[in-house]
């Protein structure tokens, strides 16, 4: 008995059994979740969330450019998302003279909204589970290479012979590790125009110093509009095409939140992994994070230093170091949280008990060797997996020296694969990259950072897996060997190298310094590394199918969620603080005061717009500010989040929009592999903060009379 209540004490702590966290499937909250959500106040029904008969909110949450996610909220196809998910085309509107970034934009008429090449946001129509289908015949495959062809072709099939309409997609996604897959019909529009976005001082106001971090003070949200063609159906970009009529869009609250009111977020989280084993958590806080943290910050600290110094390096750069900056710390504050919320010994625990039920249930036969299997993998995994992540950091990522030679180094092997008539096509594509890509691109920039990375790949990689060039050498020497000599720095430099036939592009580009040390790394990383890795990865993949499934059989009672896989997804909780640390505890909200009391004139994260101050002094806040006569700037909730969920709408207890989700805390971004509601938070901006800015701070009045408001009680509109 003793044993029980004790294995009970510890589910208790287990992050699949808490009664919060979780990213669920819009298709599938009768039950268990509907119960929930409305124990913690949620008024509406789930097939107001998501019903395929009728238009419901899901209607009106599309995934925006790929990653983000967006939300309508007005019938002329509003589209209010994260300014750090809409950045990169802020960016590509601003110069030096016209410099968006810094001072925002605000389209006075649909005539003066931004077209942006590229851009796209796409619909869920519908929700369909065809595991069977997707699963025939693949029952008797052994072998698991074989079986995962089989189920790539089950899903090529379905992909095509699926019911849709001509201007709508098919997808098909794997829910808990391969037990599980669903088909989303899909719709996606590529007319999608800049409307509005407040200053960088406000979109982006703390920038890296106050990413991740409460209390958070940052303004984080701007507007596009979707464009459709005449019958309202996606169509690419033309003048002709008209504001975009949604199925739904959402009436936004000033009612603002309370301690412990229900929240609900709604979006397309990208990628968690709740359900490992502690051997690939040890890994993650030991070897991965420690080494891929080393890298950016080396990155980072290059690129910083040009970009305080020059104002057009800062906006060549502004998009990339945010991006690069982002990961790096959360990879830091996610392995201080594992190691805080004791996430090993949690889990643990939990095998433990996972052995005791596999006993208790007879099953050692299907499920016995599991743990076991899993130590052993990950021992042979390691160092493979390790550099890896030096390659893809190192390679892929942070220099871009490498990255192009990366992609030349395919280019060759077009050729060599498929001749002169590949070479062609490749070679085009290609320039047209490569074009947008020096646009941004700094020789000096790239140089020092090529220093720092190469000599971090060269001693702290495993040795026996990378190439000897690179080990024991001088590496300023090195560096400067390269850059002193290639032709990789500039596109007018590639384009000459790539002109002529195949046969003598191939020939200049060996000869070219900076292309022949890509190439050495890649051919390395494919030769000694990636099959390696993928012939691992693919038996860790089966094992963990098998766990997944063993867990969802022998834990009949938990509260097990698919791990995010960017589908829509729903997850709830409600407004609260945290205790980050003894006797330090956070409110759940901050306002316009904490924005002035971190504000440090002229400063490149902490400068404030001087429409703003004044705004704040005389207390100019119009109907936006909060009982207390304050103006709400952002809060948080127990919403379990990840990235892609940034831009996600946040609801109240009736679907009523009442903020704009763009973050977590810092001290819980180990949500994505351990959640624990005792720390774990997201951070949303408040709904009034965004109306303020638009209405008051930039005089877009037009755009809040295009959205529906939803007064206090005893209030309306006057
Ligand atoms: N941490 C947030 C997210 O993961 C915001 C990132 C953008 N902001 C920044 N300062 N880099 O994406
Ligand atoms: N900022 C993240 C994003 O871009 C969301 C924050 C998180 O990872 O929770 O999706």
């Amino acid at each position: 008995m003793k044993k029980i209540i004790k294995s009970l004490l510890l589910f208790a702590a287990m992050p699949i059994f808490a009664q919060q966290g979780g990213m669920w499937v819009p298709s599938l909250l009768k039950g268990m979740n509907e119960s929930e959500m409305k124990s913690l106040g949620m008024k509406m029904s789930v097939s107001d969330i998501y019903d395929v008969n009728k238009s419901s909110m899901k209607d009106a949450v599309p995934q925006f450019n790929g990653g983000c996610t967006s939300e309508v909220i007005s019938p002329k196809g509003l589209l209010l998302t994260n300014h750090h998910c809409g950045y990169g085309q802020i960016q590509s509107h601003s110069t030096v003279e016209n410099d968006y970034l810094t001072h925002g934009f605000w389209a006075k008429s649909l005539e003066e909204e931004l077209p942006n090449e590229d851009l796209y946001v796409t619909f869920i129509v519908s929700i369909h589970d065809v595991t069977t289908d997707v699963l025939k015949d693949t029952e008797s495959l052994t072998e698991e290479a074989t079986k995962k062809a089989k189920i790539q072709s089950n899903i090529n099939d379905l992909q095509k012979s699926f019911a849709r309409e001509e201007w709508q997609s098919v997808m098909i996604r794997t829910f808990f590790e391969g037990n599980q897959y669903m088909l989303f019909v899909t719709e996606t529009f590529e007319d999608v125009r800049l409307v509005g976005t407040p200053p960088s001082s406000i979109g982006k106001f703390g920038s890296d110093t106050d990413n991740w971090v409460w209390p958070r003070h940052t303004g984080d949200f701007m507007l596009f509009r979707i464009y459709a063609d005449k019958n309202n159906r996606p169509a690419k970009y033309s003048a002709d095409n008209v504001p975009y009529a949604p199925k739904h869009y959402f009436p936004i609250s000033l009612s603002g939140v309370e301690q412990d009111d229900f929240t609900m977020v709604f979006g397309y989280p990208g990628r968690t992994q709740e359900y490992l084993p502690s051997y690939a958590i040890e890994q993650i806080l030991n070897d991965l994070n420690p080494a891929k943290i080393e890298i950016r910050d080396k990155a980072l600290k290059a690129t910083d230093a040009y970009m305080r110094a020059d104002h057009a390096i800062k906006i060549q750069y502004a998009s990339k170091y945010a991006s690069t900056a982002n990961y790096w710390k959360k990879w830091i504050g996610e392995s201080q949280g594992l190691q805080k919320s004791n996430a090993l010994e949690v889990k643990r625990a939990f095998e433990k008990d996972f052995t005791d039920r596999v006993i208790a249930n007879k099953k050692e036969k299907e499920y016995g060797h599991l743990l076991a299997e899993f130590k052993v993998l990950y021992e042979q995994i390691a160092p493979f997996a390790l550099a890896r992540d030096y390659f893809q950091e190192i390679v892929l990522r942070n220099n871009e020296l490498l990255s192009i030679g990366f992609r030349l180094y395919q280019l060759e092997n077009a050729y060599a694969k498929g001749g002169e008539q590949s070479f062609v096509e490749r070679r085009t594509q290609l320039l047209n990259q490569l074009k947008g890509l020096y646009k941004d691109y700094n020789k000096n920039v790239d140089k020092d950072v090529f220093e720092q990375l190469i000599t971090l790949y060269g001693t702290k990689a495993p040795k026996e897996l990378t190439p000897s060039n690179i080990h024991n050498v001088n590496y300023a020497d090195l560096t400067y060997e390269i850059y002193a000599k290639t032709a990789l720095t500039s596109f007018e430099g590639v384009e000459k190298m790539l002109s002529g036939t195949g046969g003598d592009a191939i020939s200049k580009l060996n000869k070219d310094t900076g292309y022949m040390i890509a190439k050495l790394l890649a051919k390395n990383y494919f030769e000694k590394i990636a099959p390696n890795y993928d012939e691992l990865q693919l038996k860790i993949g089966a094992l963990q199918r098998e766990y997944m499934k063993a867990q969802l059989e022998l834990f009949p009672e938990a509260r097990i969620f698919p791990d995010a896989n960017s589908t829509l997804r729903v997850t709830y909780g409600k407004v609260n603080g945290y205790n980050p640390s003894d006797a330090v505890s956070y409110n759940y909200v901050t306002y316009l005061e904490g924005v002035m009391e971190k504000y440090v004139p002229g400063d490149y994260e902490f400068d404030v717009p001087e429409k703003l101050i004044e705004l704040y002094n005389n207390k100019d806040f119009g109907e936006y500010a909060d009982v207390n006569g304050k103006l709400p700037v952002n809060f948080i909730g127990t919403n379990h989040t990840t990235g892609g969920n940034s831009g996600s709408p946040v609801f109240d207890a009736h679907g009523n929009l009442i903020g704009l989700n763009f973050d977590r805390v810092w001290e819980g971004t180990m949500s994505d592999i351990y959640y624990d509601p005792a720390i774990c938070r997201n951070i949303m901006v408040d709904a009034r903060y965004i109306l303020f800015v638009i209405d008051k701070y930039a005089g877009a009045k037009h755009l809040i009379d295009e959205m529906k408001i939803v007064y206090p009680k005893g209030k309306g509109k006057k």
